[in-house]
């Protein structure tokens, strides 16, 4: 180990890895790294460029001409933080469609490695204990039925004034596990040896206090 720690956690859409990730960085005062908005980032980009997924050349003039960062938890397209645009149903589509493609996957994994070689990172994705860390020092791979993860994403986007139906959002969602279980391409799947974590029924308390106690039982401390 070089004195670094990271953490990876994956799980699919809506399994609340995200806010769990955050509690826990805050809680062990590390970064949190959120790769599904570099994602969003670039289906967001695309969209606006107008390129579709079969126009690769096109794909990969873009993908040279663009810086992804994260700022003091915001995310950063070229300069512009676009942390509520690419937070909308179309964008989700997008980068789910994106995601599968080599040029994507493989610009920003190495953004996502560099990354992580620099600091302390807790990141959160479809991949990360399988591909982009697999000698992380801790996994956790969070789950939660489809019907439960509808419901938390439905609840989120009614909050934030979008008007779309729970059906709508659990065939979404349906769709997205589909989509990012079958690609070919690093498919989201639990590492061998990451803690498996069912969060149905449980709060994001419950979570974070479980991550945080398996870490500091392995030897962890801040
Ligand atoms: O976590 P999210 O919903 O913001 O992710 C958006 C999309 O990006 C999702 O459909 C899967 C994809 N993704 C991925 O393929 N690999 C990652 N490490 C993170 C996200």
């Amino acid at each position: 180990m070089n004195g670094l720690l990271t953490i990876a956690i994956d799980g699919p859409s809506g399994a609340g890895k995200s806010t769990i990730a955050k509690a826990v960085a805050e809680r062990l005062c590390i970064d949190y790294i959120d790769t599904g908005a570099m994602y969003r980032a670039i289906g967001y980009k695309m969209k606006k460029n107008g390129i579709s997924a079969d126009e690769s050349v096109k794909l990969a003039a873009m993908l040279e001409n663009t810086d992804i960062d994260f700022v003091a938890g915001d995310i950063i397209l070229d300069g512009n933080i676009v942390n509520d645009k690419i937070r909308t149903p179309d964008i989700s589509k997008r980068a789910s469609v994106c995601s599968a493609l080599p040029s994507v996957r493989e610009k920003l994994v190495a953004i996502q490695r560099n990354m992580g070689r620099k600091k302390s990172v807790i990141m959160d994705g479809r991949d990360i204990g399988s591909n982009v860390f697999p000698d992380a020092e801790f996994k956790f791979f969070l789950t939660a039925s489809a019907e439960e993860r509808a419901e938390r994403r439905h609840r989120e986007l009614v909050e934030k004034g979008q008007s779309v139906s729970f059906e709508e959002v659990l065939e979404d969602i349906k769709q997205r596990d589909y989509r990012d279980m079958t690609r070919r391409l690093n498919p989201l799947r639990k590492a061998e040896d990451a803690l498996e974590i069912d969060t149905t029924g449980l709060s994001i308390e419950d979570v974070t206090d479980k991550i945080i106690k398996e870490i500091e039982n392995n030897g962890y401390s801040k």
